[in-house]
Parts: structure tokens; sequence; C-alpha cells
């Protein structure tokens, strides 16, 4: 899985990503990130990327001829490539791909979501920012407007760092055991959140209060753990 994505402000992922699962999941091949600067493909000297709307308004507008480049070029990049083998790798391109676009009215991000997702080759993001995006943006070259809740952001950087995560731990192997995820996954399809806890068996914040670890996880009886387990379980989100 190729995640490919297009900000002006590139800076803000390195950190992220430099860290944990995600540092392992890149170091080990299962995912790849590619973070493109958006200033890269203008043609000014200035490196414009946003302009005064159209009609008039406050704030500007990122512009669509940057955007459309670096999809094209993402998109195209196997063909170009002359090692087609290393450029496929690199970029994803050509393979099941998907383009989208982070704005608060797009359709809302879910586990189901990230499951169809990280059955793809490919992801593109496009980062909005400032007051919006040229809205041919959202007609002619995203696949899909997302959104990761009602709110308002400054722009589509955190939300592309919370897809990636989403996606990248149900890739197999990007996680320690892909067993357990599988046992997380319920028969009506659905995700499972456990109840965990850990030691100490009670905690005693102040005299007098204890916090207890339910009794029937320390009982070492396999199926009453999994009866107690399944009774107390929560579905997040359906796969189909
Ligand atoms: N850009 C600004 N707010 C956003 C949101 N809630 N989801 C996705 N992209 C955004």
């Amino acid at each position: 899985m190729t995640f490919n994505i297009i900000t002006i402000f590139p800076d803000i992922f390195y950190s992220y990503f430099k860290e944990s699962i995600i540092k392992r999941a890149l170091k080990n091949g299962l995912i790849k990130i590619n973070i493109h600067n958006l200033r890269d493909w203008t043609e000014d000297s200035h490196k414009t990327v946003d302009d005064k709307p159209y009609g008039g308004g406050i704030g500007m507008v990122l512009k669509v001829e940057p955007i459309y480049k670096t999809v094209q070029f993402l998109k195209k990049e196997r063909q170009k490539s002359k090692n087609k083998i290393q450029g496929q790798a690199r970029y994803g391109a050509g393979k099941k791909t998907k383009v989208i676009l982070f704005t608060p009215r797009g359709k809302k991000f879910n586990q189901r979501m990230a499951y169809q997702f990280s059955q793809l080759d490919q992801l593109i993001f496009i980062c909005g920012r400032y007051e919006g995006v040229d809205e041919r943006v959202a007609k002619h070259i995203a696949d899909v407007e997302l959104s990761i809740g009602d709110y308002v952001l400054m722009g589509g950087e955190l939300p592309a760092m919370i897809i990636v995560e989403a996606v990248a731990r149900l890739i197999p192997g990007v996680l320690g055991k892909p067993s357990l995820l599988k046992e997380r996954i319920s028969k009506e399809k659905g995700f499972i959140e456990f109840q965990q806890y850990t030691r100490p068996e009670i905690f005693s914040p102040k005299k007098r209060v204890k916090w207890r670890v339910p009794k029937v996880l320390l009982s070492g009886d396999h199926k009453k753990i999994e009866e107690w387990r399944r009774k107390h379980k929560k579905i997040i989100a359906s796969r189909s």
C-alpha cells in the first residue's frame, strides 16, 4: 500500500511517521508514504498555490492546476518511469487507486472505509488548506470527499495522518500478530473492542476506594473468560 500525500506543509508529517508502528511498517516495506509539496508543482517564481476567490470573499483558495499536475504525475508515473518496476514500487501507480480530498463537508470516515481502503494499492490524499480548494478539484480530480468529523480544522494534514494510521494497521503484518486482528472481527463482520485490564489487580487511588479487575479475568477459565468478553464486547463498525 502506497500513501501519496499532497500538501503545502510537508514538514507536519515527518516527525509523526518517524515513530513507532508506522516507522516499523515503513522499514519493513509493508507500506510506503510519499509526501509531495504542492509548491513543487507550480510554474511561477513565487510558487503560488493559492489565489483570491472569484466573485469576492474572504481568504484564499487553493488552485486547481498544481493539484491536477501532482495527481496526474502520480497516476501516470508507472507508464512514464523508465524503470517500470521501480516507478511502480515507489508511487504505487497504475494499480487500484483512490484520490481523496479532505474537507469537512465530505463523507464521514469510519472503520468500514478503513477496511475498504486497505484493499487498495494506492491512496492519494489532497490536503485542503485556507478557506478552501477550487471546486474543480472535488468535481473532476477527487474520487471521494472525506471528513473525519463534524468540525472544521485548518487543513487536511491531520485527517491524512488519521487515515494513514487507521488503514495501515489493517494491512497484514503491520501489527505484531495478524491473528489478534482476526480475533477481533466478529461473526456479524463488525469490529470488536474488548474491555482490557492489566496489573495491578486492585488499584486504590485513595483511601477506601478500590478499582478492581473483574474476577472472571483472573480465574484462568478460558471458556468463562470468552463468554464474559462476548457479553461485554462493543461493535465499532460494520464491515459490509
Ligand atoms: N478539513 C478541515 N476540516 C476537516 C474535517 N473535519 N475533515 C476532513 N478535512 C477537513
